[in-house]
Order: structure tokens, then C-alpha cells, then sequence
């Protein structure tokens, strides 16, 4: 009969439900994360939205907690800190503030941290004692399992994959200034600036056919179905970004897997031939050939809403 609420909190969207303890996702919803500019109006928005579905499941004395996945989460000090993809700056104490607006406990951890563990306990991870998985949204995420368990390091933040540097010198990151990281080229947010570059580039492109405003990859992989070579190209290029951080990521921890997690997955082999390519080429001989490269089997919404409402049991 107890329920924990699972929240995903994602630079754009954030999804929460309502979930048992076999996995089964009960109830969703979602609001949107970045239209509230403080903090507080935005946690006020998520209490509106979630309260029915608390009053239709037996009230607060069913739910056993809260558990968030969220971009730059500390899961030691329950803080969300200096996220570059969040409206909110500074050292936010998110884990209490949720406890005072819902009066339920809560745990926080960084959002890839939480789809990796809903993919070890229900999805494409299971049994797996050594994966990586990359989130590949608004910002590039990562969860790291080694050896069973989460890669949390010293601080709380280890797993930052999507800020380590795959082209020194290159694009700067639109929030950090920090110039050629992963996530600049590899995130939705990348890829729509490097299909907008590439459409000027090319008045042949059919991509110039749609309105700046809905540049992404999905528009970009609807181009590539019609057979558009420039389309092709920013996929191509975006996985082979992708796929050189993850032979670096690779050789640093001897993944049995990597699990690429996010819309951007969608386009499927338009990406993954390229990732896969790219990754074996950079690879040291004897990791080479031996890592499987995954996509996620959960639902887009649940793999993080999994993960974020098991460390409510967890503890
Ligand atoms: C943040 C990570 C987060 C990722 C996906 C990155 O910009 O630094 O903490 O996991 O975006 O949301
Ligand atoms: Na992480």
C-alpha cells in the first residue's frame, strides 16, 4: 500500500509519479522547469500539480517520501548547486524545501544518477555491476556504477561527464563559457546549434525549410528520414563527438555497457552508427569490440522517476 513520489527535473521538463515498490509507475505528470524564475514559485507550481494526485493515492500518510533526480544534485548535503541549465543560481537547499512544502522526507540525488539506478533495478542495467549511462537532454548526464554502486566521489558530484572537454578550444557552453565540452556538442541544446550551423552552411538543406524556433532533433531526424545528407551529417558528427568521450570514459572505468538515455536516442542508428564507429576506433585494442552500447529500455520519463522514487527505500 505505501507509494513513494519520484521527481525528474530536467532543464526543461520535469516528470514525477507516483510509484510502488514493484517499480510500477502508478500515476505522471509533468510542469515545465524552466518557466519559474525563483525557486520558490517553481516548487509551489510542483505542489499544485502533484497534490491530486497525492489526495487520489491516500494522502501523505501512504507515500513514504520523496525521491528527485535533479542537474547538479548533491546527494550528501540535499543541495541543488550552481546548475548550469536551471533558472535558479546559487547553493539551493531543494531537499529541504520539498520537505517543508509537501511534509514528506526527501532524498535528492543528480538526475543521471537516478535513471541509472531505474535502469539497474527495472530496465536495460539489470544485473549489471559496471555501466555507465549517459543522459542526453537539455545538458549531458551521467551515472557511474562501478563495482554495483554509484559513483558519488569526495564531494558528492562525481560523474559530471557531459563538462569534460572532447575538443579543447571548441564550441563555448552557452552557461559555463567552458569551450568544447560534451554537452556543448552531444546534448539536444548542441545538437540544435550545430543543425543551425550546418543549415546556413547549406541553402540546399531542406532544414532550412523550418522556422529557427524548431530546430532540434527531432525535426532534424524527421530531415534525415526524407534522406537530407545535412541532417545525416549532424548526427554523424554529434555521435562521433559522443563516441570519442565515451572510448575516454571507457577506458577510465571498463564498462560492461553504456546506456545512452534521452530524446535525442530517437533518431536511432542516425546516432548510434556514428557513437559506436567512433568509440571502437579510440578504444585501446583490449577494450575494443567488448562494450555494449544500449539505448535505454524504459519510457524517456520513467528510467529517472524509477531511480529518484527507489532512494525513498533505499535508506
Ligand atoms: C549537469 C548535470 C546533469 C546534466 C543533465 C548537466 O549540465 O551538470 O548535473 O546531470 O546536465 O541534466
Ligand atoms: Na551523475
Amino acid at each position: 500500500k505505501h507509494v513513494a513520489l519520484g521527481i525528474d527535473i530536467g532543464g526543461t521538463n520535469t516528470k514525477f509519479g507516483v510509484v510502488n515498490h514493484r517499480g510500477e509507475v502508478l500515476e505522471k505528470g509533468n510542469i515545465r522547469t524552466d518557466a519559474y524564475p525563483t525557486v520558490e514559485e517553481y516548487i509551489n507550481a510542483l505542489y499544485e500539480a502533484v497534490a491530486p494526485l497525492i489526495e487520489k493515492h491516500g494522502n501523505e500518510r501512504n507515500f513514504d517520501g520523496i525521491g528527485v533526480g535533479a542537474p547538479n544534485a548533491n546527494y550528501y548535503t540535499g543541495t541543488i548547486e550552481q546548475a548550469p541549465n536551471l533558472p535558479w543560481k546559487g547553493t539551493i537547499p531543494f531537499a529541504k524545501l520539498i520537505k517543508e512544502k509537501f511534509g514528506l522526507p526527501c532524498t535528492i540525488t543528480n538526475d543521471a544518477n537516478a535513471a541509472a539506478i531505474g535502469e539497474m533495478l527495472f530496465g536495460a542495467a539489470r544485473g549489471m555491476k559496471d555501466f555507465i549511462m549517459i543522459t542526453l537532454g537539455t545538458g549531458v548526464g551521467s551515472g557511474i556504477v562501478a563495482g554495483g554502486k554509484l559513483i558519488y566521489g569526495h564531494d558528492g558530484f562525481a560523474g559530471e561527464l557531459g563538462h569534460t572537454i572532447v575538443k579543447p578550444g571548441g564550441r563555448k557552453h552557452w552557461s559555463t563559457g567552458s569551450e568544447g565540452c560534451l554537452e556543448a556538442y552531444a546534448s539536444a541544446t548542441g545538437i540544435a546549434i550545430t543543425a543551425k550551423k550546418m543549415r546556413a552552411e547549406f541553402p540546399e538543406s531542406i532544414l532550412n525549410q523550418y522556422p529557427e524556433e524548431s530546430i532540434n532533433s527531432k525535426t532534424v531526424h524527421e530531415c534525415a528520414l526524407k534522406g537530407d545528407p545535412i541532417s545525416m551529417e549532424v548526427f554523424r558528427y554529434t555521435g562521433q563527438k559522443l563516441g570519442e568521450a565515451l572510448a575516454n570514459f571507457v577506458m577510465f572505468s571498463s564498462p560492461e555497457a553504456i546506456l545512452l538515455f534521452g530524446g535525442v536516442i530517437k533518431a536511432g542508428d542516425f546516432i548510434l552508427k556514428p557513437t559506436k564507429l567512433h568509440m571502437e576506433r579510440n578504444l585501446l585494442p583490449i577494450f575494443r569490440n567488448k562494450v555494449k552500447l544500449v539505448f535505454s529500455e524504459l519510457d524517456e520519463a520513467d528510467a529517472a522517476i524509477l531511480g529518484a522514487s527507489a532512494l525513498v527505500w533505499e535508506k
